[in-house]
């Protein structure tokens, strides 16, 4: 890194009081973080190299880049090995003709061959579209679908949940972990990858080219595609800088899966871009593994989400005496907001400070933060970085003054904002209906030192353990079980989870409202969807509250569930 750069990430970085960071604000231009970046002198780009090979042709290439583990795994790979390994599969791909543009999905658990397929596949210039591993058929289907993937990696024990009678279009199926040779059809990952050179031309791009699709809900219709460009690398490299303070010897711990924004953005491209050490720990949850991968790694950077929280305060201080936690340096949070019982518990039981950041799967990057230096306001996530700007505004665009409740909304453009919503152009332009706006779909209020307060979601969007689920796609799902006639789903609040699916159902004719059958229709959209979508609740209703024209309120559910006036019902059909 040159001088000029570390002062600069200096001052953006020194600011523990309002004075600093106005001025901060002031100095600040992404020009300036541009200049980190190889394709600054080149013009031509591609983010596996900036985050990957960049690093072994600086002389680093045996710095140790990820450090996986697993309950029967337990890997070390440098930026050397990463590199010649994602050049292999990226022969792999091209072997198989996929280029440039085409849409590549990876399905899978956590594993060091899902991150050396998503580096090959950005290396041959093609797009790639990480599937959280829990999605069960239809959900991995409507996304296969809608992008028109030609090509799927993933794992014998997930094949079932591929129906490739209906997606035509899906061509090459690539088997990691053995197996395929047996199956009609399919490809065997390992053996292409040993019989792959590991020398790779890569695919030079253009900063506006495509890099990744993230599929993401709405309050209504199909989940939609998020489309990021490599223009995003400016924003990921940057905050990952000045957000996480990520130095040379850190060891950074983000517990997101790539099957989230999260686990990309923050997973992979923030901290390799950046050149630290960056652990992946698969297996399920529990605080003793979590609090080991802590030890084990001596991890220093912690990123994780309110619900894990939660659930480690609630595991209680003894489990955190036996372990040795004092690596931490730093400690964030993203995904829902973030109670201050759980920041003034951090701050006890951690000794750190937990920081609240905001953004989302359209942001691409974060947004509004809570900063090394900065003085935390718990339940506050922060302040919009250097280089953002973040207002509260009303319908009509108009910016509202401090404790005013309304849109959560941030001045267009920034580097890493979505470019696209895959073959849906209307419901891009929703977002950015207000000129010069887009409009996030939170509300919240800024206060007199310009820190923004979470209120809610404008529209019926449930987050639950920070996963962002779509009404319609449950209830679409709800509804093509045989019982069911209609079904309204909303978030109820919970105490870990922050919200929970709650389903409200009205049942067709000869069907009676029993316990068994609660517990079928919440297997049926577990089974056909995934466990995150599926009713934890479900209620049996005669009828369901629906405007004239047939749309269910869940407005109305919702008022129902938390006791609350139900508001304007004219529009109700009786
Ligand atoms: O409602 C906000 C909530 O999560 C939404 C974005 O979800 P997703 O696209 O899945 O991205 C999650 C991780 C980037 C937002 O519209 N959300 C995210 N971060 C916070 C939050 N709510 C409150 N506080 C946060 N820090």
């Amino acid at each position: 890194m040159s001088h000029d750069q570390n002062e600069f990430i200096a001052t953006v970085v020194e600011r523990s009081n309002l004075g600093d960071y106005t001025q901060a604000r002031e100095q600040f231009s992404w020009e300036e973080v541009k200049k980190h970046f190889t394709w600054y002198e080149t013009g031509k780009v591609n983010m596996a190299y900036e985050a990957i090979d960049r690093h072994v042709d600086e002389g680093n290439g045996a710095r140790t880049a990820l450090l996986y583990s697993d309950a029967v795994r337990e890997e070390a790979y440098s930026f050397l090995d990463l590199s010649e390994g994602s050049n292999r599969f990226g022969n792999v791909l091209r072997k198989y003709g996929i280029s440039k543009g085409d849409r590549v999905f990876i399905f899978m658990p956590r594993s060091p061959e899902l991150y050396l397929s998503l580096l090959g596949t950005l290396k041959v210039g093609a797009i790639v579209g990480p599937l959280f591993e829990a999605f069960m058929e239809t959900a991995v289907k409507d996304r296969l679908l809608d992008s028109e993937a030609v090509a799927l990696i993933t794992v014998p024990q997930l094949l079932p949940r591929i129906n490739r009678d209906e997606l035509p279009q899906l061509k090459h199926i690539f088997v990691v972990g053995g197996g395929a040779q047996e199956q009609e059809g399919f490809i065997d990952y390992d053996a292409e990858m040993a019989a792959a050179s590991d020398e790779l031309e890569l695919e030079w791009l253009s900063l506006e080219d495509g890099m990744i699709l993230h599929y993401t809900s709405g309050s209504t219709g199909k989940p939609k595609g998020v489309y990021h460009v490599h223009n995003a690398m400016i924003q990921h490299y940057y905050t990952g800088k000045v957000v996480l303070d990520l130095r040379e010897d850190d060891i950074y711990w983000c517990t997101a899966d790539p099957g989230w924004v999260t686990g990309t953005s923050y997973g992979i491209f923030a901290p390799w871009l950046n050149g630290v050490t960056n652990v992946i720990r698969g297996g399920r949850f529990s605080p003793q593994d979590w609090y080991q991968t802590i030890v084990s790694n001596k991890v220093t950077v912690w990123y994780s989400a309110p619900t894990a929280f939660r659930m480690l305060m609630s595991a209680g201080d003894e489990v955190i005496k036996q372990f040795d936690l004092s690596t931490l340096r730093h400690v964030l949070s993203v995904g829902e907001p973030l109670n201050p019982e759980v920041v003034r518990w951090g701050t006890k039981a951690y000794n750190q400070r937990i920081h609240d950041t905001w953004w989302m799967t359209e942001t691409g990057a974060q947004l509004i933060c809570n900063y090394p230096g900065m003085v935390i306001k718990p339940g506050s996530m922060g302040k919009p970085l250097p280089g953002i700007e973040a207002a509260i505004i009303n319908d009509q665009g108009e910016e509202l003054p401090p404790y005013s409740m309304g849109n959560l909304a941030i001045k267009t453009p920034w580097p890493s904002m979505m470019r696209q919503v895959w073959n849906n152009q209307p419901k891009y332009d929703e977002y950015f209906r207000i000129p010069g706006w887009y409009v996030s779909g939170d509300s919240a209020y800024m206060d007199e030192d310009g820190y923004f307060w979470f209120q809610g979601r404008i529209d019926d969007v449930i987050n639950s353990s920070g996963e962002r689920i779509g009404p319609f796609e449950v209830e679409s799902k709800l509804v093509e079980h045989p019982a069911v006639a209609e079904a309204g789903v909303i978030g109820k609040p919970d105490l870990v989870r922050g919200e929970i699916i709650k389903a409200f159902v009205s049942l067709r004719e000869g069907y009676e409202p029993t316990q068994e059958l609660k517990d079928d229709i919440y297997r049926f959209v577990k089974e056909g969807l995934s466990a995150h979508a599926a009713p934890r609740e479900i209620e049996f209703k005669d009828k369901l509250p629906k405007t004239r024209s047939g749309k269910i309120m869940r407005r109305v559910l919702k008022a129902w569930e938390l006791d609350l006036p139900a508001g304007d019902l004219s529009t109700i059909e009786d």
